[in-house]
């Protein structure tokens, strides 16, 4: 039968191509279900480098269990966070650990799904690659190799779904569902797609004409720019907690309004970006707090080293230092 000719040619193609050393993948890591749960939601908005080099480590050695997740404080959790960004994703997950650290991690997709920041597709993930079950889930990435596979138009969650339960190899549910990652994120790329090296060509309906299938959505970037003090007393420096939902206990640097600016020297120009923003942001010093209305605290170098600071504050401080501001 064709499903069956197809999902051996994806595991042989991951046998060979797939990135079996991702520690996430490793069956034999300690507390795998929380490792696992910890990578989904580190690598749901950041790219898997980024993720692996500087973030899943250091994370699991601070807090290696669930258990020890819950008994932080969110400060520490949002610190092992710092530079991530979507720091909801560390306060769901805190949340998580002290709703299940007495009973563990749910099994089933049914139960997982109900915790919060857990959608349908980390629920499966967490299913399958943290306790080997056999389900199918669709991200982005497998939602693009199933339209193209299928030829599916516009299709909606519930048929991707179905697809991918048809599709899902019951003998191997772990290695097919990283072998469909590593195809979407290898081969079945959303921009010049590899179909001459895919081991699926043979079987896709829609090869020929993959652009008409997935058609990158245009983006909505928004340009804005932003000001923001930087008033040094005493060795010290000025930050307030942002009470932001998207910053909420991060600290940042005090933002102030462009009128207020114009007497300020500015000391740098820089490039951010963060979910749909393009940012341009200007720092200036500031030699007094007049126009600072909002709850300063501050901090010497020593003590920033502590807190969980956003990355626009971490970008700035970077720039105080190249510049010997601070
Ligand atoms: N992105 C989400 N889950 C992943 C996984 N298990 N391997 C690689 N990339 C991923």
């Amino acid at each position: 039968m064709q499903i069956k000719k197809l999902q051996t040619a994806l595991l042989s193609w991951y046998q060979t191509n797939g990135r079996h050393s991702l520690p996430w993948r490793n069956k034999t890591l300690p507390n795998r279900p929380y490792a696992v749960l910890l990578s989904e939601i580190m690598l749901q908005q950041t790219q898997v480098k980024v993720v692996l080099e500087r973030y899943f480590y250091p994370f699991l050695k601070k807090f290696p269990t669930l258990k020890a997740l819950s008994q932080a404080n969110e400060q520490e959790v949002l610190r092992a966070w710092q530079g991530l960004g979507y720091y909801t994703r560390a306060r769901n997950l805190h949340k998580l650990a002290q709703l299940c650290a007495n009973t563990g991690l749910p099994t089933e997709v049914r139960d997982l799904i109900k915790l919060p920041g857990i959608g349908a597709y980390t629920a499966g993930a967490i299913a399958c690659f943290g306790y080997d079950l056999s389900v199918s889930f669709v991200d982005s990435n497998i939602k693009r190799i199933l339209t193209r596979l299928f030829v599916l138009r516009d299709p909606t969650q519930k048929q991707l779904e179905r697809q991918a339960n048809t599709l899902l190899n019951l003998q191997d549910s772990f290695n097919h569902n990283q072998a469909l990652l590593d195809l979407g994120a290898l081969i079945c790329t959303a921009k010049s797609p590899k179909c001459d090296i895919c081991p699926l060509q043979k079987f896709c309906k829609g090869k020929n004409m993959l652009n008409k299938l997935t058609q990158s959505k245009p983006s909505r970037i928004t340009k804005k720019t932003l000001h923001y003090a930087i008033f040094i007393k005493a060795h010290k420096i000025a930050l307030v907690k942002s009470t932001q939902k998207l910053y909420f206990n991060l600290y940042n640097f005090p933002e102030i309004l462009k009128k207020d600016s114009t007497n300020l020297q500015n000391i740098g120009i820089l490039k951010h970006s963060y979910t749909k923003y393009n940012l341009s942001v200007h720092c200036y010093l500031c030699d007094n707090s007049t126009i600072l209305t909002q709850n300063l605290e501050f901090f010497t170098p020593q003590k920033l080293t502590t807190i969980p600071l956003s990355a626009l504050a971490l970008k700035i401080l970077k720039l105080l230092k190249t510049k010997g501001a601070f």
